[in-house]
């Protein structure tokens, strides 16, 4: 009994370990250093808007940089291709960089993302479907073979989709199925969406600096830390 019961807490930890991981969404460095230092992160997401901030930087020096700070962690980088050919070029060409570049593949309406997903997915390069809002773009990535596929939750919202519906949906169809893909929820703006769209089962958050940092702050904490600093002082006053 004692080893069934062992056997069974073991899988549920790695489970648990392997059912959510953080991504912090920046292209900056000062922002990655400060939360590494947390030891929560698992991972890096980018984009073209997010490079935006960083303007002026060579773009593979810093995705160079990036790769080199974060170690084996996936980091996500966006091909700027439309066609089939200049999305698998970019693949190809980013993921030369450092070995944990993954490809991030923009979800076209005409399926050159999901015929330029598929020709990487054989090829073995890692890949990070992007751009979609909702459960049938999902699901059509996962079954291209995509490594990740990221839900823009709050884009999602704003085009009427119910996100937290998706979200739960989309996690108990991959792990149904049996799918390796992880689902990634970005678009986050503010810590609630964290706490929703883990409760409904996302695999991966992938979470502005801006975010991420008013994550560890509540009210009544504060109070309660007050309180006791209080208190101690009261405590070694009466020596
Ligand atoms: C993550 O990979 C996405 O590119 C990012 O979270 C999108 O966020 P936005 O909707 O705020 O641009």
């Amino acid at each position: 009994m004692y080893l069934f019961e062992k056997i069974k807490k073991v899988n549920c930890e790695c489970i648990i370990k392997a059912l959510l991981e953080i991504f912090l969404d920046t292209a900056n460095i000062d922002e990655m250093k400060h939360i590494l230092k947390w030891g929560i992160i698992d991972g890096v997401t980018t984009n073209q808007k997010i490079f935006l901030n960083e303007k002026g930087v060579d773009f593979k020096t810093r995705i160079k940089e990036i790769c080199n700070l974060m170690g084996n962690k996936p980091v996500s980088v966006e091909s700027n291709g439309k066609t089939v050919s200049e999305i698998v070029n970019d693949a190809r060409d980013f993921t030369k960089i450092a070995k944990n570049v993954v490809a991030k593949v923009p979800m076209t309406k005409d399926g050159q993302g999901l015929e330029a997903l598929h020709i990487l997915s054989n090829e073995g390069i890692k890949t990070n479907v992007t751009v979609m809002m909702n459960f049938n773009q999902l699901m059509l990535a996962t079954k291209a073979g995509a490594t990740y596929v990221s839900l823009f939750y709050n884009r999602a919202k704003d085009s009427g989709e119910n996100a937290v519906k998706i979200v739960r949906e989309i996690t108990d169809w991959i792990e149904h199925n049996n799918y390796d893909t992880k689902l990634i929820v970005g678009s986050i703006r503010k810590p609630d969406d964290v706490y929703e769209a883990v409760a409904a089962g996302a695999h991966i958050m992938t979470i502005p600096y801006k975010i991420l940092i008013q994550m560890p702050f509540h009210p009544k904490t504060e109070d309660t830390i007050e309180e006791f600093d209080k208190a101690w002082k009261e405590f070694i006053s009466n020596k």
